[in-house]
């Protein structure tokens, strides 16, 4: 199959003249802004099985295990700060009006480089957000407390690498807290808080899913951008498909070369870093960036 296209100009000539666009991003974005991803090289779920942490059966069986794993998430993504490929999405958000960009993110980074809430759909949920397990619809939105409660201080500290989990090490043994001691419910006062993320097993939000198909449903799509995702995920994933379907052109920015598998001669391949390479794909429509991701 022949390769798909790589050229900066031919791209913000398209973008010039596109109107409805779909963004789909993943844990590779925030990779420059030095937290891990999931999958492929020093990935979070490369030691570890993900159905140990990010499942309710895993939580059920050990919640404070699970805890201290989000604890220590949260910690780092409140440190963590946005970087220029966040800052260029939420410009690109503000200029074109029919861009809706997905991310499977739960850092909260894209809302603090200041994307539009209107023009993004958070698939899988919060690190910020607690919310009842037990289901009683009580849900704390955007708590930045670090640590999120006094028990879980351990989760809080500073490591020398961001890409070791001393606590899940299983060497190390995690600190004796008690269930008592983590998170309780205020509302309904009988189950615990449990982090606003989606875990393998659960359903996404069902009211988002539908607004985010009808967005897709409506009309042609002109660009599909797949930004620093292993597109393994479903039903995220198949947003890709979707938008094809509906006549778009596919450009993934990725430094991973297989992650271009797929992609056809009208299609794009931006290989390498999301923070370099979006402020160079939007310029045309965003104007210069510079390294802190301000517009010049
Ligand atoms: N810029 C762009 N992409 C990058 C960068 C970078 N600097 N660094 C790494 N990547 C790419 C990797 O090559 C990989 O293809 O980001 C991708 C990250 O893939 P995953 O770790 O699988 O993350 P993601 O696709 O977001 O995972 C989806 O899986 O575990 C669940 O719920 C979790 O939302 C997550 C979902």
């Amino acid at each position: 199959m022949m390769a798909a296209k790589t050229s900066i100009d031919e791209f913000k000539n398209l973008l010039n003249s596109s109107n409805r666009i779909l963004a789909l991003c993943g844990a590779g974005l925030s990779a420059a802004s030095g937290l891990p991803t999931f999958r492929g090289a020093g990935g979070l779920w490369r030691n570890y099985d993900p159905t140990s942490l990010a499942t309710p059966k895993a939580f059920q069986r050990d919640p404070v295990l699970v805890w201290f794993f989000y604890a220590w998430r949260r910690h780092l993504a409140l440190k963590a700060k946005p970087n220029r490929g966040h800052y260029a999405l939420a410009e690109l958000a503000k200029k074109k009006d029919n861009f809706l960009c997905l991310t499977q993110n739960v850092d909260g980074l894209s809302p603090r480089a200041g994307h539009p809430e209107s023009k993004l759909r958070l698939l899988h949920g919060s690190l910020l957000d607690n919310k009842c397990f037990n289901e009683c619809g009580y849900i704390d939105r955007n708590n930045l407390s670090d640590p999120v409660c006094p028990a879980l201080a351990p989760a809080a500290e500073d490591y020398p690498s961001h890409q070791t989990l001393p606590l899940l090490d299983p060497n190390v043994p995690v600190p004796s807290v008690k269930t008592e001691d983590i998170p309780h419910c205020p509302n309904c006062k009988t189950g615990l808080l449990r982090p606003g993320v989606v875990w393998f097993t659960e359903s996404l939000d069902g009211e988002m899913l539908s607004e985010v198909n009808d967005w897709v449903d409506q009309e042609r799509i002109d660009i599909m951008l797949v930004v620093g995702t292993a597109a393994s995920v479903y039903p995220a994933a198949g947003y890709t498909f979707k938008a094809r379907d509906k006549g778009a052109i596919v450009v993934v920015v990725n430094p991973d070369a297989d992650s271009s598998r797929g992609l056809t001669p009208r299609d794009f391949f931006f290989q390498g870093d999301a923070s370099e390479i979006l402020p160079q794909l939007f310029e045309g429509v965003i104007g210069k960036m510079d390294e802190y991701g301000n517009i010049l």
